[in-house]
């Protein structure tokens, strides 16, 4: 059996933040951050809306749209770093039970800005070893919850959203799934990091107090690694398996920031229409980012049956991972 990418769904809060919002909160301008990032608005949750509700909005399209049955998944697996509960329960048995499917395994798993890669090389491994049929992955976040809305070298680059994929097993080689890359080196741990509220520091001493539980980085330095980092990743993934840019149709990076997309394009002498953009509107979504854009070709008509996708991604662990993915949807 091989795994295909069936379907695709997501969803964006109602709620935009401009640039021009953010220049009231912090010391910044909208010329900084669309120089910097080509971020021009990002959405944020309300209050009352959880990492789960989004994540069930996106998976229900998917569910529509893959023509199976809620019944007829057998594993949902969810990737996020903002999840709504930070210990137990898992963000994926909540959507589980918020979409009414019951007694199936459920996961999440935290890979930061790669994780939406994570789950689908889980879901391929799954099938492909005959123990699962139809598998749900999400990547979903509430970015603003662990936001510090008074630091503008994190606050300006970060939105909420979610994005959900079917993963079915297929006879059909030519709807397989090619290869899944993922990697991890915790040595630049504190590159990205929420350092406090876990065991590392507990007592929340180290980053004074609730500010910790915020994300903190060090973006010039993520930057320059994720440049070389995804590149020779991506040139690994195509090359192992014998394809070339002209192969691909869309190319689907995490949505980090545009320069470093831009910059990663260029090494691998990809033409700018197959290079799918969604940071200036949404920001960075972190796992959300990856199935979010993906669901933008879709929704615009662009994706078709057959289109081969690269996608990448880089993000806290430090963790990152490519993709070479043929849509099998409809
Ligand atoms: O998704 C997971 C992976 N994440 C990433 O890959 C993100 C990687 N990093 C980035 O996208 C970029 O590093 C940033 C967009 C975060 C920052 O851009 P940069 O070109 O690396 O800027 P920088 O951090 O080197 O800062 C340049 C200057 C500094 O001022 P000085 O020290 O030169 O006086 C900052 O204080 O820009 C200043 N600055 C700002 N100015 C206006 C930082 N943030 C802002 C801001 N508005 N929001």
């Amino acid at each position: 059996m091989y795994a295909s990418f069936r379907s695709i769904g997501a969803y964006v809060p109602e709620n935009v933040l401009t640039n021009a919002d953010l220049e009231k909160m912090v010391d910044t301008s909208d010329e900084w951050i669309v120089q910097r990032t080509g971020i021009h608005e990002r959405r944020i949750a309300s209050d009352e809306e959880t990492t789960s509700d989004m994540a069930v909005k996106a998976a229900k399209l998917a569910i529509e749209r893959s023509g199976i049955s809620k019944e007829e998944i057998d594993l949902i697996v969810c990737a996020t770093i903002s999840p709504d509960y930070f210990n137990m329960p898992s963000t994926a048995a909540i959507i589980g039970d918020k979409l009414d499917i019951r007694n199936v395994a459920a996961f999440d798993i935290s890979a930061a800005c790669t994780g939406f890669i994570y789950v689908l090389n889980i879901a391929k491994a799954f099938i492909e070893s005959g123990m699962k049929k139809n598998v749900l992955i999400i990547g979903a976040e509430k970015m603003s919850a662990i936001t510090d809305f008074t630091d503008r070298t994190t606050c300006i680059l970060f939105g909420d959203g979610a994005g959900a994929a079917i993963i079915s097993a297929t006879d059909k080689k030519e709807d397989a799934i090619i290869d899944v890359h993922m990697s991890a080196d915790g040595g630049y741990a504190d590159f990205l990091m929420t350092p406090n509220g876990g065991t590392g520091n507990p007592h929340m001493s180290e980053v004074g107090g609730e500010a910790g539980c915020f994300i903190k980085m060090r973006g010039n330095e993520t930057f320059k690694l994720a440049v070389r980092t995804l590149t020779s990743d991506v040139e690994k993934i195509l090359k192992k398996n014998n394809i070339t840019s002209e192969d691909i149709k869309f190319f689907v990076p995490h949505q980090a920031n545009y320069r470093i997309i831009h910059a990663v394009g260029k090494a691998l002498d990809m033409n700018n229409d197959k290079v799918v953009l969604t940071v200036g509107k949404y920001g960075n979504t972190s796992g959300a980012s990856i199935p979010m854009a993906i669901n933008d070709i879709y929704e615009s008509g662009r994706l078709k049956h057959g289109d081969i996708m690269l996608l990448d991604a880089f993000g806290g662990g430090l963790t990152w991972g490519s993709a070479l993915v043929p849509f099998a949807g409809k």
